[in-house]
């Protein structure tokens, strides 16, 4: 292990993002669905449009689906606010996405 500083990590890219939101592919494929206005569209795409974010890191906030997260909840998906990660939440089909989107202190990310 090098000593901090020590070189390798100085290579930097700039993001957009004022926060990242984690969210768990597996509970999402499993609801297949359950959010938007329709109701057919999984969590993430249907916040993403919600905030009406850019793609990737030109966005103002980072929407990512990641692998299981280990809770596995029924009917529910595992979403982790990066900013605020001892609390995860488990997010039910049809919720509210302007509740969620100010739980998950996304609230900015509207009006880049
Ligand atoms: S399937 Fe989502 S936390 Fe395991």
């Amino acid at each position: 292990m090098e000593a901090a500083g020590g070189g390798g990590l100085k290579d930097l890219v700039r993001s957009n993002w004022s926060n990242v939101v984690l969210v768990c592919r597996k509970c999402s494929k499993k609801l297949d669905g359950g959010f938007g206005p329709g109701g057919d569209e999984r969590l993430a795409k249907a916040l993403r449009k919600h905030l009406s974010l850019k793609k990737g890191r030109k966005a103002a906030a980072g929407i990512v689906e990641v692998n299981c997260l280990g809770v596995c909840p029924r009917g529910a998906v595992t979403v982790v606010d990066g900013a605020a990660s001892r609390d995860w939440l488990l997010v039910r089909p049809g919720a509210d996405l302007d509740e969620l989107t100010e739980a998950l202190g996304l609230g900015n990310a509207t009006h880049p």
